[in-house]
């Protein structure tokens, strides 16, 4: 029998640059928990527990009947690109046409593909941190330098805008905004995105609004800073389905920005997938221009379990949680406690059945800090209280 040669894997420098979300990581230890017969309550995973809308799903089924089963163009298809630049137009205040608007496969092409087209080594992005991981991660990528800003708990998880403007340099090419936030639930105020405009100025930065969550507020409206004078053109605006209409699983997302950056980023979506799929587009015409009504019984679901489980928190030994003002998530402070996040968040999973994630999986500055989702429900939100509860009572 021939003997088999090991050839050694030889990546390429820049995947060392690359990194992850261990969201994915928890939940697949917590599957492997569960295969040893454990029982785990899932409060790990950034995604909507209800069934995408009726109308939307229908929609989808009808596409796929009538033959929308074939590639489309790159940047997406104009029924679809031409509902979107009409609601982003009016939710945000500004003009906007479908020549600005490039349809991919959720929302985190627009992260990977603005950053491969707008950066690269000698230049600073500067991104939220603790943060959503793969704005750090697709910086690294690009080869440029990241640049963290500390979202502080003690302003609800916004930024010192001083801060922001120390650390703007001639390098800086870009800058990343997320509100509502991911992990924290913070929310910048139509006060602090004047202030942050302002800091920004005439500079040639681009700014990459990620707002995914715009549509899981609890108080207040949420505003963009496209809708800034002088800012249309330097924004790109990131928003999609999955969070909105509970579409994580159908790859749905779009960007919006001036018309000459889009056909760029719809060259990375021809040099990649090609298009995005077209009956899952269809399905998204139906979410955009049919009836929103789940939009905010999910909304309105989110932040009743949101109040039951912060509340919870709070009554947890060692645990402090501010209210999160948007997004679907809880992100207590657990300094108190004496342990380290990613010890607990282990702790917690192992022992007390409880899938959460440890701060420090958004960035350095996410220590002393678990990012609970709320996507799941009061039910199990109640019992993983009463677990981990029991759990600090017994360890802490
Ligand atoms: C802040 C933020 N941006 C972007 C995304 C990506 O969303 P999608 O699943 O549509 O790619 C997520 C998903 O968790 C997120 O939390």
């Amino acid at each position: 029998m021939e003997k088999a040669t090991l050839h050694q894997l030889r990546l390429a420098e820049r995947m060392s640059r690359l990194g992850t979300e261990t969201a994915f990581e928890v939940l697949n230890k917590a599957r492997a928990l569960e295969r040893l017969g454990k029982k785990i309550i899932h409060l790990e995973i950034g995604e909507p527990d209800f069934s995408t809308p009726a109308n939307v799903v229908e929609a989808g089924i009808g596409a796929l009947r009538q033959g929308w089963t074939h590639y489309g163009p790159s940047a997406g298809l104009p029924e679809l690109r031409q509902a979107i630049a009409e609601e982003v137009g009016r939710s945000r205040g500004v003009q906007v046409s479908s020549d600005q608007v490039v349809v991919v496969p959720g929302g985190k092409p627009i992260i990977f593909f603005t950053l491969l087209a707008l950066a690269e080594a000698g230049d600073e992005v500067i991104f939220p941190n603790p943060g959503f991981p793969i704005y750090e991660s697709m910086i690294h990528y690009a080869g440029a330098r990241p640049v963290p800003i500390r979202l502080r708990e003690e302003k609800d998880f916004g930024f010192d805008v001083d801060e922001l403007a120390s650390l703007i340099s001639d390098r800086t090419r870009l800058i990343i905004l997320n509100s509502p936030q991911n992990p924290t639930g913070g929310v910048l105020s139509k006060q602090d995105v004047h202030d942050i405009a302002e800091v920004i100025g005439d500079r040639n930065i681009m700014v990459l609004s990620d707002e995914i969550y715009s549509r899981l507020l609890f108080e207040g409206e949420h505003y963009s800073i496209m809708s800034e004078p002088g800012f249309q053109e330097r924004t790109i605006l990131l928003d999609g389905f999955s969070k909105t209409y509970a579409m994580t699983g159908w790859r749905l997302g779009y960007g919006v920005m001036r018309a000459d950056l889009a056909i760029h980023i719809a060259r990375l979506m021809t040099n990649s997938t090609s298009c995005t799929a077209s009956f899952t587009q269809i399905a998204g015409v139906e979410a955009v221009r049919g009836d929103q009504s789940s939009v905010e019984r999910m909304r309105a679901e989110f932040q009743r379990r949101r109040d039951v489980f912060v509340a919870g928190l709070n009554r947890i030994k060692g645990f402090s949680c501010r209210l999160p003002k948007g997004a679907f998530y809880a992100f207590p402070n657990i300094t108190k406690t004496g342990w380290s996040s990613k010890k607990l968040a282990d702790a917690l999973l192992e022992q007390a059945g409880v899938a959460c994630l440890s701060g420090t999986s958004f960035g350095d500055f996410g220590e002393g800090y678990l990012r609970f989702s709320v996507a799941n429900s009061l039910e199990n939100l109640n019992q993983a209280l009463v677990q981990i509860d029991q759990w600090t009572k017994q360890n802490l």
